[in-house]
């Protein structure tokens, strides 16, 4: 029988860490929930000594999700362990994840310390975070660029002082599969006492090779496998755990492992994380972009109708990607709206639940057939949530072959209505500077992008937004039935967090500080 692998997610961490994926705690409340849904062993839910609000996410993830184990990150430092043993405390199973840099670059040139204080640090820490649980991991930071002889003094020190789970991460994404391989044999043999311990791999996508690696690693014996939803994480990204879990219920013949994701949650969990975080994966994004499973060319199509195994490996449903449901029309009241949010995941309060019905009947008045996408949607994109600056509460363009120009009306609850008219090179333009003449603010647009959020004309529009705010680079979404109005309410969005996610940058910004020290 296959070998059972223990599922450790990172999204809520290691993925949070890229620059725009910044989630409140309650975000990341809801992602763990869903995660749990999803059947994850391990959630890995912050680094409690980063910020305030990464402690909060840690302890509301630990007070409300019982079944997986739920793991904080500590540096080598006292005040990292004690922070992670206090986020850690409601959690009914906990773990703490040390990790130090080993290889002589980030020892020299980011810690300034030799390598006998590193492992002085090491002894201490994980002792530490022993005193606090049984359930501690270590990671060596930079593992595969590190001196081997050197790593492994390292992992004997840290299950000497009682580690349970060993880490070997590619800091980078440098190495490849048959390297990575080669170092999950090699360090059982020379550091035995490791052979009976969980072995994790952590992979980086740098060279594209993170789930390639992730599979390599297990192979060799890897018992534990790091990895997040959508591959979301710094610069590349961490290994996609869709992809990791789908290699092995695919190929089992060659991907022989076993966990207990159940599969079919696996595109409401990939949705949910893109409408919390306002980032969507590439369409052609293996299992959840959403050309993962289009057929374009006629001959595929035709093949397809006649068998799925022609042109399709994975059964859409096996991954929950099966025809969105069309759930709601027009006569739908109030509790059927209530339990098919529920069912997507949201508890929405009484006043939350008034203004999504009424954004709901607004939009069924405009499109036909309401899906899951449409709901999420209004949920993310469509109203503003409190607490915001700025309420876009009219908007009037004109455009045709001649300049375009906008009308727009903001208001808020700390100033008076402020009404602007601007010009532009198209409607998009126009109502842009229109918004940035309201809020007095110098506006750039970095990217925008526009997708059907459903198939169909009726479509509802989304528009993804980066714009540098007064010099401030943030991300905002958008959606309408009318793309401009998507545009302009994108805009809303990004100036809202530039205004009132100040702390939620910094805690984000602040774990990138903590890194280095
Ligand atoms: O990539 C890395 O080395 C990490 C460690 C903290 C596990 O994320
Ligand atoms: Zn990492």
């Amino acid at each position: 029988m296959a070998r059972d692998v223990i599922i450790f997610d990172t999204t809520l961490r290691d993925g949070e860490q890229a620059p725009g994926n910044a989630m409140t705690p309650e975000i990341k409340q809801r992602l763990a929930r869903q995660l749990d849904a999803l059947g994850v062993d391990v959630i890995e839910a912050g680094f409690p000594a980063a910020s305030q609000g990464d402690l909060r996410g840690v302890q509301l993830i630990g007070e409300s999700v019982h079944r997986p184990i739920i793991a904080a990150l500590a540096r080598c430092h006292e005040r990292d362990i004690d922070a992670a043993a206090e986020a850690l405390q409601p959690a009914q199973r906990k773990r703490i994840h040390v990790f130090i840099a080993t290889s002589d670059l980030h020892l020299e040139q980011k810690l300034r310390i030799d390598r006998d204080t590193c492992l002085e640090r090491v002894r201490a820490s994980v002792r530490r975070a022993r005193g606090y649980t049984s359930d501690v991991e270590f990671s060596a930071e930079d593992a595969t660029r590190s001196d081997f002889d050197f790593l492994c003094r390292v992992i004997a020190v840290a299950i000497a002082e009682g580690a349970t789970t060993i880490n070997l991460p590619d800091t980078v994404g440098y190495t490849t599969p048959a390297e990575y391989a080669a170092l999950f044999r090699a360090v059982p043999e020379r550091v035995p006492e490791a052979a009976p311990l969980v072995l994790s791999a952590h992979c980086h996508d740098d060279l594209g090779l993170a789930v390639a690696n992730s599979l390599a690693a297990i192979e060799a014996g890897a018992g534990q496998v790091e990895c997040t939803i959508n591959g979301i994480g710094e610069r590349a990204g961490n290994a996609a755990l869709e992809e990791i879990v789908m290699a092995a219920r695919i190929r089992p013949q060659v991907a022989a492992f076993q966990c207990h994701v159940n599969t079919r949650e696996i595109v409401r969990t990939s949705r949910l994380l893109s409408h919390e975080i306002g980032v969507f994966p590439q369409p052609n994004k293996a299992i959840v972009g959403r050309n993962a499973f289009a057929h374009e060319a006629g001959i595929h199509q035709h093949g397809v109708l006649q068998n799925g195994l022609t042109y399709e490996i994975i059964e859409p449903e096996t991954v929950g990607a099966g025809r969105s449901s069309i759930v709601l029309g027009k006569h739908s009241g109030r509790h059927a709206l209530e339990r098919r949010y529920r069912d997507l995941g949201y508890e929405p309060d009484a006043a939350t639940l008034e203004q999504l019905y009424q954004a709901f009947t607004a939009l069924a008045d405009k499109k036909r057939q309401i899906l899951d996408e449409d709901l999420l949607t209004l949920l993310h994109d469509g109203f503003q949530r409190a607490p915001e600056v700025y309420n876009l509460t009219h908007l009037r363009v004109t455009c045709g072959t001649d300049t375009a120009s906008a009308e727009v009306q903001i208001a808020g609850p700390g100033f008076p209505d402020r009404r602007a008219t601007a010009t532009g090179n198209g409607p998009i333009a126009a109502a842009f500077a229109a918004i940035g003449e309201a809020v007095g603010r110098t506006i750039e647009v970095i990217d925008l992008s526009v997708q059907s959020v459903t198939p169909g004309r009726d479509s509802l529009g989304r528009v993804i937004l980066q714009v540098r705010v007064d010099g401030k680079s943030l991300s905002g979404h958008g959606a309408s039935t009318d793309i401009v109005e998507a545009g302009a309410r994108a805009l809303v969005h990004a100036l809202n967090k530039a205004d009132h996610a100040d702390g939620l940058e910094t805690a984000s910004l602040s774990s990138s500080y903590f890194w280095g020290v």
